[in-house]
């Protein structure tokens, strides 16, 4: 099955960091994953600048990166004054968020769910007008670091809502990485009732270490879009606990060596990932790149 990577690294991944990066090296962290060949490069937020400093330069970033014919470049969007500046930013695809979780939501973007939804109205119709498409993600879908767990049925509720606005795809987000393989299928088998299975991305943290085989269990339920992060990095800076997204690197090896076809390619995403390493200045947390590392070249073919 060909399954579909989203790379989410330099969205989430820069913004739990509290090493600030400089625009040009952001720009040559996209450009090294650009090199990579994934179908689609989460790039930014178009957020609070105070909220979130580390991604103040979004519309900086998008205007230097270097963008390939075959990849979108999307951005996170939270309102109609994110929309502009995405729109002018020339941005290929938005990502509106929400949450399964009311107190959540709130901590996250000082809105009810329902609030946040009534937002997104105008947002989603407007980028769609433009023929931007548009991803509507639900997260805490599993575990909140306020109201602990959150029911599949909540998550389903909400991920209606998002479709009901016209949003194409919708990524469920374990945002504290702390699902495990046994709810995920109980999470699926509800909102596979109600949702096409080709408009369903996973996004996986990892903060327990059990994002691969919750990878791996969606994927045998028939999910083919994975959102992942260059090294592991990422995490929420609203949600306390939130550890690194499942590893670009990790993903790609589990899911190859299952039969899975995907497009980017793990030598370009481990040299992403050396790059960026260098410029946060700590190592980064990924099993496949650890192992990988002075590894005997027969021992690399994933
Ligand atoms: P608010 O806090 O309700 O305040 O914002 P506001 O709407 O009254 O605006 C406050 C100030 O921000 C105003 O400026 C606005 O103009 C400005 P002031 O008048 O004080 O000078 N402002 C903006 N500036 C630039 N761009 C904008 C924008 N909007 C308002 N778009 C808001 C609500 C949602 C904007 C804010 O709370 C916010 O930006 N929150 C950040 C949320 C965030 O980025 N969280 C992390 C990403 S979500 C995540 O990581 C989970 C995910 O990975 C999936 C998973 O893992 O589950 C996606
Ligand atoms: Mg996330």
């Amino acid at each position: 099955m060909k399954v579909r990577v989203t790379e989410v690294g330099p969205r989430d991944g820069l913004q739990n960091e509290s090493r600030i990066l400089a625009t040009e090296t952001k720009v040559r962290f996209v450009d090294a994953l650009s090199e990579a060949g994934y179908e689609e490069i989460e790039v930014s937020a178009f957020v609070s600048p105070e909220r979130v400093p580390q991604l103040q330069d979004a519309e900086e970033v998008f205007q230097r990166i270097q963008r390939r014919g075959s990849t979108l470049y999307s951005a996170l969007v939270p309102n109609e004054r994110g929309l502009e500046r995405a729109l002018r930013a020339k941005v290929g695809k938005i990502a509106v968020f929400t949450a399964a979780s009311e107190t959540f939501n709130r901590k996250n973007v000082n809105a009810s769910i329902a609030e946040s939804i009534e937002r997104f109205r105008p947002v989603v119709s407007a980028a769609l007008e433009d023929s931007i498409p548009v991803r509507g993600y639900v997260s805490t879908a599993f575990w909140c670091p306020y109201e602990g767990k959150i029911a599949p049925e909540r998550v389903v509720e909400v991920a209606r809502e998002l479709l009901e606005l016209g949003v194409d795809e919708i990524s469920i987000g374990d945002t504290i990485g702390k699902a495990v393989p046994s709810e995920v299928m109980a999470l699926l088998d509800r909102l596979l009732d109600h949702v096409d299975q080709d408009r369903i991305t996973m996004h996986f943290h990892d903060t327990y270490g059990t994002a691969i085989a919750n990878v791996l269990t969606s994927y045998e339920r028939g999910i083919a879009s994975f959102d992942s992060s260059a090294g592991g990095v990422g995490g929420c800076p609203f949600a306390p606990g939130a550890a690194g997204n499942v590893a670009t690197e990790d993903l790609i090896w589990a899911l190859t060596r299952t039969g899975a076809l995907l497009k980017p390619d793990l030598d370009r995403v481990r040299a992403a990932s050396d790059l960026l390493a260098s410029a946060l200045g700590r190592p980064l947390r990924s099993r496949v790149r650890e192992a990988l590392s002075g590894a005997p070249s027969g021992a690399k073919e994933a």
